[in-house]
């Protein structure tokens, strides 16, 4: 009889935790949605100055999902990392990598500040004083070639982050090194633990009359 009841008793308790935990728990295992989005035509870039962009990074709920992004064409007299087919153009995350305020480009000075701690960013993203732990992120791009599906405009796709190197790594929060002892100290959530599939590239836009 005692069993029973304890039995009855674990059963309702789980009837009320359960759902409580699968929905406080839910958006841990929930990735980082992202489509690419076309954010203009290459002539709409340069080297020298950044352009910002809004995107949308979830679907649906107006502003709250909008993000922004400083781009500008590579440079390759100054963007010395890594070269591949989506860093031609070079597109920064506006979140500081402190706490998260947004960052503002100040054209002048080429450099990206902080109202929030004093965080200073210089023109490639990297922190050049203040906070922030590590450079600010980036978002793929893509332009196609000509004679590709979508030749004729610039890509913006899923974010990724950066560690002093400017090395890619999985998208992770603010305030995470990803240098030193710092990256194994605070690993990534569960939900930004892999690197998004770079592979699925954009689909052609829909060209209006034709
Ligand atoms: S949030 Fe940017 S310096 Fe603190």
């Amino acid at each position: 009889m005692h069993g029973v009841v304890q039995g009855a008793g674990g059963v309702a308790a789980a009837a009320f935790v359960l759902p409580a935990l699968g929905f406080a728990l839910g958006p841990i295992f929930q990735r980082e949605p992202f489509q690419w989005q076309i954010i203009g035509r290459p002539d709409d870039f340069s080297e020298s100055q950044y352009v910002t962009k809004v995107l949308t990074i979830v679907d649906g709920v107006g502003e709250a999902g909008k993000s922004i992004a400083y781009v500008r064409k590579r440079n390759s007299a100054i963007d010395v990392e890594k070269h591949d087919q989506f860093n031609n153009y070079i597109a920064l995350s506006s979140r500081c990598m402190h706490l998260g305020c947004p960052v503002r480009y100040v054209e002048a000075a080429e450099r990206f500040i902080c109202p929030c701690h004093g965080g200073v960013y210089n023109f490639r993203g990297e922190v050049a004083g203040g906070p922030p732990v590590r450079p600010l992120d980036r978002f793929y791009t893509y332009a196609p070639k000509e004679g590709q599906p979508g030749y004729g405009y610039v890509y913006i796709g899923p974010r990724y982050s950066v560690n002093s190197e400017l090395q890619r790594f999985s998208p992770r929060d603010p305030a995470q090194p990803l240098d030193g002892i710092g990256q194994y100290v605070y690993p990534s959530r569960f939900d930004t633990a892999v690197r998004p599939p770079i592979t699925n590239l954009p689909t052609p836009p829909v060209i209006p009359g034709s």
